[in-house]
């Protein structure tokens, strides 16, 4: 059950943190970011959000000892609403961990694993309506050659697709399990690894979530307060990347000459993300894709 939390010297060393500071935890998990931030604080406060009803309370035992802790169960995508409605309209940091905590891979019924039979889930809030039930079902071939070129990079995306058209109704996780086995044999990985991956992205929409949220997050930021992101997809981490350069750089046409030119909205922490040690590496392998990324605001 325990989650291993990826990177994390290195973000708490990204966020510089301030011991009366406001920080949130946008993807609260096991808590364990979280509890890092919170031993540093003394009068601030730490806001932890988790569309995860299971996530919210396994960090809210964790965390119990701390009275400066707030959890939250909402996507992240409305952090911005959220703590306007509490009165907080600035805040010193921010974290985010993407993706999905060991637990939720873990437990069966989630359906969220190809190694184990439940039925086609993969939803991280529960009171969410559409789940990969739906998408195996009920989108056209097309969408699902979509979702496992794109989201999954998955070469035999269309034959997969097709095959599932022509098979509907889909129950389980190893009905699914059963097609992609047919066309990928012969590789060292899980056959279904891309295909799980591609529609847990889809069913979550976790890439449109981010792209949505990162501007609202921003806006809550103090002047120096950072944001500190860790990826484990290459989609993910090029819409943190295409979103911190776009904003640390000043947005004037090449050849226009501006005087008193104003800084631009954030600078960058590292130029190049930060990757997990060879030493954590070896502890989880869960780390292997992770990426780490952070921006200060300058205004
Ligand atoms: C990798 S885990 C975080 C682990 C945590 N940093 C730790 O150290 O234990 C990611 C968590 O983010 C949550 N999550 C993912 N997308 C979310 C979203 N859009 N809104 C809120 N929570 C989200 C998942 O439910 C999951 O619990």
């Amino acid at each position: 059950m325990t989650h291993y939390s990826v990177l994390l010297n290195e973000t708490i060393e990204s966020l510089d943190v301030k011991k009366d500071g406001i920080y949130v935890d946008a993807t609260l998990g096991g808590g364990g970011h979280s509890e890092a931030i919170l031993s540093l604080l003394k009068d601030g406060h730490l806001y932890g959000f988790d569309q995860d009803e299971f996530a919210i309370n396994l960090a809210k035992d964790r965390l119990k000892r701390f009275d400066n802790f707030t959890a939250i169960n909402q996507n992240f995508e409305f952090i911005y609403e959220s703590l306007i409605e509490r009165g907080i309209h600035e805040i010193d940091g921010i974290i985010m961990d993407l993706g999905m905590s060991s637990f939720q891979i873990d437990d069966k019924d989630r359906g969220f694993s190809y190694m184990q039979d439940a039925r086609l889930d993969m939803r991280m809030d529960k009171h969410q309506k559409k789940s990969a039930y739906d998408i195996v079902n009920y989108a056209s071939l097309d969408e699902l050659t979509y979702i496992f070129r794109v989201y999954g990079e998955e070469d035999f995306a269309r034959p997969i697709a097709k095959k599932i058209v022509e098979t509907r109704p889909l129950e389980t996780t190893f009905d699914l399990v059963k097609i992609t086995d047919q066309f990928k044999y012969k590789q060292r990985s899980h056959s279904a690894k891309q295909v799980f991956q591609a529609l847990r992205i889809a069913v979550n929409d976790e890439l449109g979530v981010l792209e949505r949220t990162l501007p609202k997050l921003v806006k809550l930021l103090k002047k120096d307060g950072v944001i500190s992101v860790i990826t484990f997809h290459s989609l993910e981490d090029r819409i943190i990347k295409h979103f911190f350069k776009t904003n640390s750089e000043n947005q004037i046409p090449k050849g226009l000459i501006v005087m008193n030119q104003a800084a631009p909205l954030l600078r960058l922490y590292n130029r190049k993300p930060i990757l997990p040690s060879e030493q954590e590496l070896k502890e989880n392998s869960r780390s292997l894709s992770a990426k780490l990324r952070a921006a200060i605001k300058n205004v």
